[in-house]
């Protein structure tokens, strides 16, 4: 079975044919009728064990776009509240015969656990501060439909990179693709090894905003931060929050991004996140065309040069 577990493995030539299946079906959902059969009689789990408005939701309507059967397992009724482990969770549904799996887990590398135990395809929705694949490629549809070619752009990944599997699987993909790409962060917030990662690394945002093209904004997770240091909100908005002064040191039409969940006021000002810089919502929009071109890919690859 084929799964997507994270950005790592991917050629230049398997994200280009995933970022174009995902352009056909923003064509589609963009139509009155934006059913197609190709994953009719197919069966998808949304195992999510995190919370999530987003992916979740878009997940699933990109299933029922594609024809597919989807059932959301919900995590906080079911018997994981009464001990029961991921695993044997997993192998449960397993043997109700799914065709794909999506999984979203405080733990990483659970995605890539449950694809050794599973007989179906995976998808790794999120797991802990390791990968988040389908977000960085709704990301770069969203960069690409705006800029063209990402090998022309300078994108700066600022705040909380350190919890951020968001960063992490940006990080790969646009340098997969020849971006260049920034993070901008307080060193309490950077991970020990992002000196590795082929990236420029600021810790003040005057400096590392100066010119890019696009600004994505993180959310800060201040519930992975038990004990840890925790910024007052006022002191982390003043420093590295996005507003008007700090976003005009970036390219003229620069892009406002953000994954979302949003903390207005702490990592992004309001008026930036609803001004006319902003895609926030067409990254929404492209979540579900990704969606829809990842499960095409992994359950019927005829249909993506036969590459996932
Ligand atoms: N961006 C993202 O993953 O959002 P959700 O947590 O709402 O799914």
């Amino acid at each position: 079975h084929r799964h997507l577990l994270g950005i790592q493995n991917l050629s230049p030539v398997d994200l280009n044919l995933l970022l174009d299946r995902a352009d056909a079906a923003v064509a589609l959902s963009r139509q009155p009728e934006k059913k197609t059969s190709t994953l009719r009689g197919r069966t998808q789990i949304n195992l999510f064990y995190e919370a999530s408005t987003r992916t979740q939701s878009s997940f699933e309507l990109a299933g029922k776009r594609l024809g597919a059967d989807v059932m959301n397992m919900s995590v906080a009724s079911s018997s994981v509240k009464k001990g029961e482990t991921l695993i044997d969770t997993a192998m449960t549904l397993n043997a109700m015969r799914p065709d794909i799996l999506i999984i979203r887990h405080a733990m990483a590398g659970a995605a890539a656990l449950l694809a050794q135990k599973v007989g179906c395809s995976v998808v790794n929705a999120g797991d802990g501060a390791h990968e988040h694949p389908t977000q960085a490629l709704l990301d770069a549809l969203t960069i690409r439909r705006a800029k063209g070619d990402l090998s022309r752009l300078t994108i700066a990944i600022c705040g909380d990179v350190l919890h951020s599997r968001v960063a992490r699987s940006n990080i790969l993909l646009l340098n997969t693709l020849g971006a260049r790409v920034r993070v901008i962060a307080p060193s309490t917030l950077l991970p020990t090894g992002i000196h590795e990662m082929s990236v420029e690394v600021f810790n003040r945002m005057e400096e590392g905003l100066r010119g890019v093209d696009v600004v994505m904004m993180l959310r800060l997770q201040r519930e992975r931060m038990a004990g840890a240091f925790v910024p007052s909100v006022r002191e982390y908005f003043h420093l590295f929050g996005l507003d008007t002064r700090k976003l005009a040191l970036a390219k003229e039409g620069a892009l406002v991004m953000h994954p979302g969940p949003m903390n207005r006021g702490v990592e992004i000002a309001s008026e930036i996140a609803d001004g006319p810089q902003s895609v926030i919502q067409e990254q929404v929009e492209m979540g579900v065309a990704v969606r829809m071109a990842v499960m095409e890919a992994l359950l019927d690859p005829r249909k993506s040069g036969g590459r996932a």
